[in-house]
């Protein structure tokens, strides 16, 4: 059971039509890079309650969220009404393993993210964890069109931090768009063109992958990570890649 705490909506950014950043001030405990809340209103006298990747750095306040509406889900149309100054409940204890704490030191650091999933991935880049144990991490967004990129200001302030050491690729699939690469992950993988656009291999010696978004993708993504020998990693048996799926 969660222990909830009362918050306030305290920022709302609509990048497109139905995607959302929003932001709480509230008494949440402290929290790994990768970690998520639980995000909940009362509606029709239950407590309904969806779990956020956390998208702010854990040294940074408020708390961020980057979701998109499901027209036809219980919590999200009704989140994405809320404005600032409106209540919420956020679970008081962040939760998830989806962090890089038990993660082996390795040359290259691929996140790859399908949708909101970006988000995760911002408040591991602005945390020191991907910078001290791999020499370069690669960021890949994979969306369906040039709309759903968004972030736009917190990557270049990463990429400006950390030079050549930081690589971030967008994949756009449903239109060709000048700068990113077109197609899924997965066909970009099984292509050979991602690696070949970042000049860097994926293999179990050098790499490290963490999947997180859509579950079909991370299922096609895993086969052809172990037809390549990779492992999952799990905390007392290291291995090279790691998943949270949303959706
Ligand atoms: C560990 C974890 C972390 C998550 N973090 C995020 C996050 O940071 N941002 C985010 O947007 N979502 C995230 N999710 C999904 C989120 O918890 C909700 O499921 C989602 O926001 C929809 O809520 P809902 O109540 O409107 O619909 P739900 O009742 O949760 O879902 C209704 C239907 O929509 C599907 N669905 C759920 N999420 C999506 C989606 N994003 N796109 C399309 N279909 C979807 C479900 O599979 C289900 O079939 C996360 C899920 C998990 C398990
Ligand atoms: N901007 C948004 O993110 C947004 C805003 C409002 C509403 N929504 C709704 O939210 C839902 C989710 O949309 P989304 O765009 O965030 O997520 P999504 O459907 O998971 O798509 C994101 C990316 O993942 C790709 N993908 C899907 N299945 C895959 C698989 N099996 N293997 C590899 N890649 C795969 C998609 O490619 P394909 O294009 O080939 O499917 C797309 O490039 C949709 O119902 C959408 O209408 C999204």
């Amino acid at each position: 059971m969660s222990d909830w705490v009362k918050a306030k909506v305290t920022g709302k950014h609509a990048w497109t039509d139905g995607l959302y950043s929003m932001q709480f001030e509230g008494p949440v405990a402290d929290f790994k890079a990768g970690q998520y809340i639980k995000v909940a209103l009362d509606i029709e006298g239950d407590r309904v309650g969806r779990p956020y990747s956390l998208v702010n750095p854990p040294q940074e306040r408020p708390v961020e969220i980057y979701f998109n509406e499901v027209p036809e889900g219980p919590l999200t149309p009704r989140l994405s009404d809320l404005n600032p100054g409106d209540e919420v409940w956020l679970s008081e204890k962040p939760g998830g393993i989806f962090t890089l704490e038990t993660v082996e030191s390795a040359e290259t650091l691929w996140l790859l993210a399908t949708g909101t999933a970006l988000g995760v991935y911002l408040s591991i880049l602005r945390s020191p964890e991907p910078w001290d144990l791999f020499r370069r991490v690669v960021l890949v967004h994979g969306v369906r069109q040039a709309t759903d990129l968004s972030y736009g200001e917190t990557l270049a302030a990463i990429a400006q931090r950390h030079g050549d050491r930081f690589r971030f690729v967008p994949a756009v699939s449903r239109e060709s768009v000048p700068g990113a690469l077109s197609g899924r992950i997965t066909d970009l993988l099984t292509a050979g063109s991602l690696e070949a656009h970042v000049g860097a291999t994926i293999d179990p010696r050098s790499s490290h992958v963490m999947l997180c978004g859509n579950s079909a993708m991370i299922k096609d993504v895993k086969v052809i990570l172990e037809e390549r020998g990779l492992a999952r990693h799990k905390r007392h048996a290291p291995g090279q890649y790691t998943t949270e799926q949303y959706h």
